[in-house]
């Protein structure tokens, strides 16, 4: 009964991959940097279809690239699956990572391609999202404020108390609304947003997603974060209306990398592989994850927010996905603004 069960569930995920895999074929160490959600599918999905376990932690794009380089000479985790890509491609160029070209690349996005070739292979594109925030529309009302359609419109003090976003340093997405801005705007008028932005803001909070969620329960009016995040609140059934800023936004290259030193390296190759297959990717929305998907046969789902309909910004991965320039913004972030934090 047992195996019967398996087997239909395995069928029914669509992976041929793995299908019909024996158990017990040893360990994979995953960090996961997506909402835990999708994180959890993913992890139960490929422990039926390979028969690996895996121990899965969920930490923050940032926490999980300063994990990794405190662990390099003894690596305890053997792969990074999901968050933004820039602490990945930061990752990538401290050699924190490992070069692997898949037998999947060709089924990539080129975008996808293109992060992974920057990187000489030591990550690949997985999703792809745009940043902006989202709005609960029934405080809105009630507050008697004005639907935020633009970056400058966050800055009226009518908004004081009402906004979040993370912090940069632990979440990669408010790396990429810090990034995102810089490159908008030029960084001095950049930083002086960011200090007048700090005046409405109630809380910098550790994850990316954290703000939305917080603004769905009602906790605050605005969370900045990717748009696909405030649409998973929508499709939840609360009041959350997402916003694609008018003077343009930033997105994210959402990646995965498989670290040097793993101590399960044909397991990490196997999860790789697997996580860049259509019907892995098609099966995300599953979990209420509306990213678009890296894999051009993956279905993109009807609630993602299309680019074409967003101004995005040609966001240069390179030069904020560099050392020197990600530890530069955020040390310059610390000192003008998280030490003025409220
Ligand atoms: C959410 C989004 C992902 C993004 C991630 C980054 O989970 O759905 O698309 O990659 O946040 O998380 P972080 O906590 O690092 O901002």
């Amino acid at each position: 009964m047992g195996s019967v069960k398996l087997g239909a569930a395995v069928l029914a995920a669509g992976a041929s991959l793995f299908a019909f895999a024996a158990q017990a074929e040893g360990n994979l160490n995953l960090i996961c940097s997506a909402d835990v959600v999708i994180c959890e599918q993913m992890k139960g999905d490929f422990e039926k279809q390979s028969g690996i376990s895996v121990n899965m932690v969920r930490l923050s794009s940032g926490e999980t690239y300063a994990k990794i380089r405190a662990e390099a000479r003894n690596p305890k985790t053997d792969i990074w699956w999901a968050g933004t890509g820039d602490p990945h491609l930061q990752a990538a160029s401290e050699g924190l990572t490992l070069e692997y070209k898949s037998p999947m690349l060709d089924q990539l996005q080129d975008w996808a391609v293109k992060q992974a070739e920057s990187a000489e292979y030591r990550t690949v594109g997985v999703y792809a999202g745009a940043l902006g925030w989202g709005y609960n529309s029934e405080l809105l009302k009630t507050k008697n404020l004005r639907e935020p359609k633009c970056w400058a419109d966050l800055l009226d003090p009518a908004w004081k108390g009402e906004i979040q976003m993370a912090n940069p340093n632990s979440s990669g997405t408010a790396y990429t609304a810090l990034a995102s801005l810089v490159q908008i705007m030029g960084e001095e008028q950049a930083y002086d947003y960011l200090k007048k932005l700090n005046a409405n803001i109630s809380q910098y909070t550790k994850s990316g997603s954290a703000p939305v969620k917080a603004a769905a329960r009602g906790e605050t009016t605005v969370g900045i974060v990717f748009m696909h995040d405030a649409v998973s609140m929508t499709v939840e059934g609360f009041p959350v209306k997402s916003v694609a800023p008018c003077e343009g936004t930033g997105y994210e290259i959402g990646s995965m990398s498989i670290i040097k030193g793993a101590k399960n390296l044909d397991n990490a190759k196997k999860w790789y592989d697997w996580a860049l297959t259509a019907e892995v990717q098609s099966r995300m929305k599953d979990a209420k994850s509306f990213q678009l998907p890296s894999n051009k046969n993956a279905e993109v789902p009807k609630e993602a927010p299309r680019f074409e309909d967003i101004k995005l910004i040609d966001y240069d991965f390179k030069t904020y996905g560099d050392p020197a320039k990600r530890k530069e913004l955020l040390e310059r972030w610390d000192r003008e603004i998280g030490a003025n934090a409220n």
